[in-house]
């Protein structure tokens, strides 16, 4: 057994929080001979609710478990901590996209990213839940200085996730023969899942499909997907939410598999590839090997899906200057 890692997850009270943290308990992010110690943040009127899920957590006996602390202070909840999860913020309701969420949202991040900066281990790798994630992401980044820019990450791997559900329906397959397919952008409706690139047990995707279904019903339910759920539940996605943090972070833990790659959203490093500014936190088709993550180089876009990619990096660029008064102001 390894010595354990501290992971912080903050809004842990909350209905992602109330998936999220018995799963990285039994082991099914970091893998099962890694003792985990969960730090959990909460705002105050959250910590009640909270102390009930710690009972929880206690009662399942998780042998992984190796201690949790409970906080509402983030310079105390980032203490030593190796992975963080920044779940904590306002979801959208149904008239709402989640761009709406940068008023009442980002300033969490501005303290969160100060924070982490000012306690973290310095090994610490970071991904942002709370919506809009990217743009929070870019937040948190952006008030933490000292701490690698690569260390932030927005997850995108729910709407990955979501468009293997719907190629492997397509197909008539279980998802796990859904590969490499990438999410290109902001999480938003202006998003690109790239299903140009994806396969199907090892043969293109656009051989299940005409391009009609790819451009319109394909891309349309993986893009508004988040909103559907809100209207038939009531409340955003918690379960699926939970678990693609899982695999976000346990990609970037153990590394994609050999041929395959992720999606992943960080800030666009100057020789990103593909165009995209320096800076904005854009999703990519990723491959991760050492803890390293890599933008998969040299994908073809044709007209259709250029302009997907213009479209969604405008919305972020339009993001990041609507929070610039924001990160000026700290
Ligand atoms: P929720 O309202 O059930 O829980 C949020 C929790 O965060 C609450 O318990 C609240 O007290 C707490 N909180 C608020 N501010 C905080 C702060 N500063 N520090 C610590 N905790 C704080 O919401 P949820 O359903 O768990 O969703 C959380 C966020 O995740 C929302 O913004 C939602 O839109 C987003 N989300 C993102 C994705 C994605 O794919 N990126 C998917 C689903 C949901
Ligand atoms: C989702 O995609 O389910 C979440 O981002 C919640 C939302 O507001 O859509």
């Amino acid at each position: 057994m390894s010595a354990p890692i501290t992971v912080c997850v903050t809004g842990a009270a909350g209905q992602i929080g109330y998936s999220l943290l018995f799963r990285l308990a039994a082991g099914d992010c970091f893998g099962p001979d890694q003792p985990v110690k969960l730090r959990l943040l909460e705002i105050p009127p959250g910590m009640k609710a909270l102390a009930g899920v710690v009972m929880e957590l206690v009662d399942c006996g998780f042998p992984l478990l190796h201690g949790v602390e409970i906080s509402d202070d983030a310079f105390v909840g980032f203490e030593g901590v190796n992975a963080a999860f920044l779940v904590g913020a306002r979801p959208r309701t149904k008239d709402m996209n989640r761009a709406d969420l940068l008023t009442a949202n980002g300033p969490i991040f501005t303290t969160q990213g100060r924070a982490i900066a000012a306690r973290a281990a310095s090994d610490v790798r970071v991904l942002v839940v709370g919506n809009p994630c990217n743009t929070n992401a870019y937040i948190a980044q952006q008030s933490a200085p000292g701490v690698p820019a690569n260390r932030f990450h927005g997850m995108t791997r729910l709407d990955e996730n979501r468009a293997k559900g719907q190629l492997a329906s397509r197909a008539g397959v279980t998802p796990g023969a859904v590969t490499r397919v990438g999410i290109w952008g902001n999480h938003s409706d202006t998003m690109f899942p790239d299903y140009r690139h994806a396969l199907i047990n090892g043969r293109p995707a656009t051989e299940f499909a005409d391009e009609a279904w790819f451009q319109g019903e394909f891309l349309k339910t993986v893009a508004t997907r988040g909103k559907a759920i809100i209207e038939a539940r009531g409340a955003s996605s918690a379960a699926s939410a939970a678990a693609a943090a899982i695999d976000h972070m346990g990609a970037w833990h153990h590394g994609t598999a050999q041929g395959d790659f992720t999606s992943m959203a960080f800030p666009a490093p100057a020789d990103n590839g593909y165009g995209v500014p320096e800076g904005l936190v854009f999703s990519f088709p990723v491959t991760v090997s050492g803890g390293n993550v890599s933008i998969v180089p040299g994908l073809l876009h044709d007209d259709f899906a250029r302009a997907r990619l213009a479209a969604t990096q405008a919305e972020l660029e339009a993001e990041r200057t609507t929070v610039g008064s924001l990160l000026t102001a700290g």
